[in-house]
């Protein structure tokens, strides 16, 4: 016999032994000459007696139902086997339980502008690698694993109308307990649990076609500048890109900002960003579990392949917004003395002066995502490699629509040649 087994029933012995005893107080206070109805306050004291002796019967009868539950769990007679799924009954509580409890949590919880298709695309390609083993897509909405757990993971479609987008985004973030939904990865950010939102909201109105565009990238590499995958070109192509990266690092479309461009960054940057992704320093539901699981040769190989790539001329023009690219120059080049920004260029460049191969490049970054990583820094949630603690105060003292100039004057610049 093991030694917990042992513990349980000394536990048994001592809840039984304890219930006798307190029975025995019950029955032999009946007999007490001072539970008896005095002379001087005959009505008050037997009334109180009565209460007294009912409360102690009913604190007995839940001690008899507690010791009773304890012994059919130390029996281990009830079954654990998910094999034989929910009784309805029980499937029913559950369900109640869920929506309740949902509907409660999530009192104060403000939904964002869910439009954007960009959200719906970055929610969608993360759903293909993090949620569609269980849940499913259009082409096999049953995964065969995840229909044998119970509760069963239903295929999200036909349920998405049930809750509204705030409940979505509360389950997404934080997961059901005894279910085997997990909460998000990266507890630290609310904006890529409500790209999820934003997908799942589309979901019920999406072909299989385009759910597979949307999951696989493919729906904005028409425009593509990068080779694709399958081209000649491309021989030498690591296959994590041609299997996972390239799916949200090729796509190259100006209204598809979703993901960075890797090209037009130097490796030891690319390579540092990714351990730091898989060390869970900098913050990303998305890419943490893929940086996870890379090991740090495959790093490096994918930080030398992307830095070596043709670099993209950026997709916005210097013409669409000229008086903002002129103010966020000048934050860029010179800081802004008043609030103590320091001139960005004297680390991220362009420029001749040396600088740390550390430090990223922002020359042809997309402006939006620029803009997210720099709001993400001034909230502290981005996280980062050990570097990032120098972009805090910057973040912090700039202004949202300092954030927005210096993000467009970036994203018109060609990026940096040479970045070996
Ligand atoms: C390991 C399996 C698993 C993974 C991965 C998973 N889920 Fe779930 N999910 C479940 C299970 C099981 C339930 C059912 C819980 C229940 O019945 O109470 C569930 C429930 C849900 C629900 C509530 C559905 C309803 O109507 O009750 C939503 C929404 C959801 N998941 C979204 C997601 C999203 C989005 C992802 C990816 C980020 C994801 N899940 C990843 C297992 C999983
Ligand atoms: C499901 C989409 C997706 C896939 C697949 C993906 N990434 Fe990412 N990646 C992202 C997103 C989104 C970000 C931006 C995260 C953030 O907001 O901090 C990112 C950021 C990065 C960054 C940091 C860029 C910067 O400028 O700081 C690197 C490096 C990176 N990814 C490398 C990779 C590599 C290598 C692979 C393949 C092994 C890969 N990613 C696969 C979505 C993806
Ligand atoms: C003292 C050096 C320094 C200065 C000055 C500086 N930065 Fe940074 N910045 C960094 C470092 C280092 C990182 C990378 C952090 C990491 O590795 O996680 C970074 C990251 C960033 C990123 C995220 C890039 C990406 O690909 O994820 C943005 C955007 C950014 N900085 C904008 C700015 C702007 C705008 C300014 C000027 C107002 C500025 N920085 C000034 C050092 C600096």
């Amino acid at each position: 016999m093991n030694r917990s087994s042992k513990f349980a029933e000394f536990l048994v012995a001592l809840a039984v032994a304890g219930l006798l005893a307190m029975f025995r107080y019950i029955l032999s206070r009946k007999k007490l000459p001072a539970d008896l109805p005095r002379a001087d306050e005959p009505q008050r004291a037997s009334g109180t007696a009565g209460i007294k002796r009912w409360v102690l019967i009913a604190v007995g009868l839940l001690a008899v139902l507690g010791v009773g539950a304890f012994l059919v769990v130390v029996s281990g007679i009830v079954p654990i086997k998910a094999s034989s799924g929910h009784w309805p009954i029980t499937e029913w509580v559950l369900q109640f339980a869920k929506s309740r409890s949902v509907a409660t949590h999530t009192l104060g919880i403000e939904t964002p502008p869910l439009d954007d298709p960009s959200l719906v695309l970055k929610g969608a390609t993360h759903y293909a690698i993090g949620c569609r083993p269980c849940h499913g897509n259009p082409d096999l909405q049953t995964p065969r694993i995840a229909q044998q757990m119970t509760p069963r993971p239903p295929y999200l479609p036909p349920r998405v109308p049930n809750w509204s987008p705030d409940e979505l985004f509360y389950i997404v973030k934080h997961g059901i307990k005894f279910t085997g939904m997990p909460a998000w990865p990266a507890q630290q950010r609310d904006d890529e649990v409500w790209a999820m939102v934003a997908f799942l909201l589309r979901f019920p109105e999406i072909s299989a076609e385009e759910y597979r565009l949307l999951a696989t990238g493919g729906i904005a590499k028409v425009n593509s500048e990068l080779p694709m995958p399958d081209s000649p070109t491309l021989r030498d192509t690591p296959r994590a890109v041609t299997e996972n990266c390239g799916r949200c690092h090729g796509v190259d479309d100006p209204g598809m900002a979703a993901f960075p461009k890797l090209t037009g960054q130097r490796p030891a940057y690319l390579f540092a960003a990714m351990r730091a992704f898989a060390s869970g320093e900098r913050h990303s539901g998305i890419m943490e579990p893929i940086a996870a699981a890379l090991s740090l040769t495959d790093m490096r190989e994918l930080a030398l392949y992307y830095a070596g790539l043709p670099q993209i001329s950026p997709l916005f023009s210097r013409a669409q917004s000229p008086f903002a690219i002129e103010r966020g120059q000048a934050i860029a080049t010179g800081g802004i003395r008043s609030q103590r920004v320091p001139a960005c260029v004297a680390c991220h460049g362009p420029g001749t002066a040396p600088r740390n191969p550390i430090y990223p490049n922002l020359a042809g970054q997309y402006a939006e995502y620029l803009v997210l990583q720099l709001m993400l820094f001034k909230n502290q949630h981005r996280g980062g490699s050990s570097y990032a603690r120098l972009m805090l105060p910057v973040a912090a003292r700039l202004k949202p629509e300092q954030i927005r100039d210096v993000a467009l004057y970036y994203a018109s610049l060609a990026p940096i040649a040479g970045t070996k």
